[in-house]
This record gives structure tokens, C-alpha cells and sequence, in this order.
């Protein structure tokens, strides 16, 4: 289907037997359109990307290339994840590539949020451009690109200011040229995680969170250093498993943590101990254009305060941030 205009006729997908038809279709729509040729795939791990994925590696198998480039930037054991899930189970066809380094050189010294984003996704396109130029015989690009993209870049093409610059994977240098295969690009996000599941992925990474392409680059504020951006890692992980025990994880759209450039001062084994805050931020949202603040129990804040306070190096304070959208955007760079 050539068209980037979903028909007023297309049925929602919202059942396993629908979207078995639409997986059908589009196995057999993505082998016509490839034949022998090799595809090449970002893949982060997000839910649009993942599903694509399982998608192609079910219609071409090993002729599907992913690439998965960890920008250092990932949630903690997010990288390893993609590797076990695709690599170790899906038997894909996986280049996984460590560029934590070349990211955070590069980020090292930057403070500014736009800039911060502008060199991620810069980066990103760099270190993919390098891995496809080492493959032959790619001749298509296979991207996650679902409906809300389509429309959004429709409104910027309307000339309608967008507060950030999001970072998703576009735009490669002039030497390569692929053909793009963008199987879900009708499908909205409910009808994508459907799909996801039907296509056997697991139920958690189908409805995982959103996570910004620049990942914990836009959470670790100011200019990134290894030491916080570690202890905002570390945080998180303890907030997203404490969430998860508290059965908050699917009531909550989005939830993470922050972790400024600032200091406070603090008491450990009564000696001072400086360290940095970590701010907690739950939102709940439909569309992540404006959002509420969502009420956590405060036996569940306390938990995780006491967690992160005693098993965090560098964090000496946890907060919850009460602000609604707007007048705070959801993430805080
Ligand atoms: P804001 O902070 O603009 O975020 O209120 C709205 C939603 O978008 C996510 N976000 C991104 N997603 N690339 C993405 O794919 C990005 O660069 C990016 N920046 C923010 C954010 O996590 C929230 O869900």
C-alpha cells in the first residue's frame, strides 16, 4: 500500500485475528517488494522498531539486518536485552554496535538541551551510516515509522513550530540511497502493540513505556558526566522495579528519573556527604501533548527513596515533581 493517508475504510486493529490478517498481508506485500535483497533496520528496542522486526524477520528472515546502536545512553540492561530477545531468541540477523564512547566525548562539556539533542541525533545517523556502508548487497531501509509520525511531520511541513526537536532515525548521508519499507506506517500505537503481540513478543516490551530517542541524555540535565549519568541509571532501575512491584507500572504512562547538576548537602555514616537529588516523574497522559501528575501512595515513595538513597552512589535526596503539562514538558530537556 503506496500511500501515506490511512483509508477512512480501514478497520481498527484490535483483536489477535485482525491483526494476524494484517501481518499476512504485509508479509507478503514486504517479499514482493524485496525479493532476494537485504533490508536494513535501526532497531532500538522501542515497541514501533521491535515489532518491524519481528515483523520482517518473519517474512525474510536472515535477510533482515538489525542494527542496534547503544548510545550509552540506554536504560540499565536495555542493550542486553535487545540482544538476548532478537539475537538469542529471534535468531536475528543483529549488529550490535557499543558506541557508548564516541556519544559521550562527544556530549562531554555540553550543557545546552537543544544542543545536547542535535549531537545525539547526529551521532546516531553517524555510527548507523558506518555500520551500513560495511554491509553489501543492502538495497532497502526498513523504519518503525507509525501514523502519529506521518501526521506530525505533515503539521511541520505546515510550518507548525515543534517545542523540541525529537530524535528519531532520518535523514541518512547522500551515499545511501535505500528504498524504505515501513510496514506499520497506517497503524496507530494501540494497533502496533497488538500486532507486536501477535507476532509472539513479549507482553512487557510490547507495552513498555515510551523512551525519547536521546534516551538518558535528556534526564542526565546539563552537561553529562559518566559518574551521574550512572547514578541516574542506577535510580531508575530501582524506580522502574519498585513501580513494577507496586503493580504502578501499567497505571502509569510514563515514569522515570532525573538527575540535575546540582548539589546539596547531606549526612551518611555521620559524616557530611554531598551528592546529587534524583527527581521522580510520573505522568499520565493520552496523546503526550499535555499530562497529569500521578498520585504515587507515599509507602511506595518512601520505598523508593530509602532504595535509592542507599544503594545509589552520589544521591543523597529524592523528589517527586508535581508539574502537569503544561506548563512542564514531560522530560525535562
Ligand atoms: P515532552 O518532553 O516533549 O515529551 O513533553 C513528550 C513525549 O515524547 C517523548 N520524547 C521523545 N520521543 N524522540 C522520541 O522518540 C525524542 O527525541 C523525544 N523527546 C521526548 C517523551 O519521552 C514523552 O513521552
Amino acid at each position: 500500500m503506496e500511500t501515506n493517508v490511512r483509508p477512512e475504510t480501514m478497520e481498527r486493529i484490535t483483536t489477535k485475528a485482525l491483526a494476524d490478517a494484517f501481518i499476512e498481508e504485509q508479509i507478503a506485500l514486504v517479499r514482493k517488494q524485496v525479493g532476494d535483497k537485504k533490508v536494513l533496520l535501526a532497531l532500538s528496542g522501542g515497541v514501533d522498531s521491535s515489532v518491524v522486526a519481528a515483523l520482517l524477520i518473519k517474512a525474510i528472515g536472515k535477510q533482515l539486518v538489525c542494527v542496534h546502536v547503544n548510545h550509552g545512553l540506554m536504560r540499565k540492561c536495555e542493550s542486553e536485552n535487545v540482544v538476548e530477545l532478537f539475537r538469542g531468541q529471534l535468531d536475528a540477523n543483529l549488529v550490535y554496535v557499543d558506541a557508548t564512547d564516541r556519544f559521550l566525548n562527544l556530549l562531554a562539556g555540553v550543557s545546552d538541551p537543544e544542543r545536547k539533542r542535535k549531537i545525539i541525533g547526529a551521532e546516531f545517523i553517524n555510527v548507523f551510516a558506518d555500520e551500513a556502508r560495511k554491509l553489501e548487497g543492502v538495497e532497502f531501509l526498513a523504519q518503525g515509522t507509525i501514523y502519529p509520525d506521518i501526521l506530525e511531520s505533515q503539521k511541520q511541513a505546515e510550518g507548525k513550530k515543534a517545542v523540541k526537536s525529537h530524535h528519531n532515525v532520518g535523514g541518512l548521508p547522500e551515499d545511501l540511497k535505500f528504498s524504505l519499507v515501513e510496514p506499520v506506517k497506517l497503524l496507530f500505537k494501540d494497533e502496533v502493540r497488538v500486532v507486536g503481540e501477535a507476532l509472539g513478543l513479549p507482553h512487557a516490551m510490547v507495552y513498555r513505556q515510551p523512551f525519547p530517542g536521546p534516551g538518558l541524555g535528556v534526564r542526565c540535565l546539563g552537561a553529562i558526566t559518566r559518574d551521574r549519568l550512572e547514578a541516574l541509571r542506577e535510580a531508575d532501575a530501582i524506580l522502574r522495579d519498585e513501580f513494577d512491584k507496586a503493580g504502578l507500572a501499567e497505571k502509569v504512562w510514563q515514569y522515570f528519573v532525573v538527575v540535575p547538576d546540582i548539589k546539596s548537602v547531606g549526612v551518611k555514616d555521620e559524616s557530611r556527604y554531598e551528592g546529587w537529588p534524583a527527581i521522580i516523574r510520573a505522568v499520565n497522559t493520552k496523546d503526550a501533548m499535555s499530562a497529569t501528575i500521578e498520585e504515587i501512595p507515599y509507602s511506595t515513595l518512601h520505598k523508593i527513596t530509602a532504595r535509592i538513597t542507599a544503594e545509589v552512589e552520589g544521591i543523597n535526596r529524592v523528589l517527586y515533581d508535581l508539574t502537569p503539562k503544561p506548563v512542564g514538558t514531560i522530560e525535562w530537556e
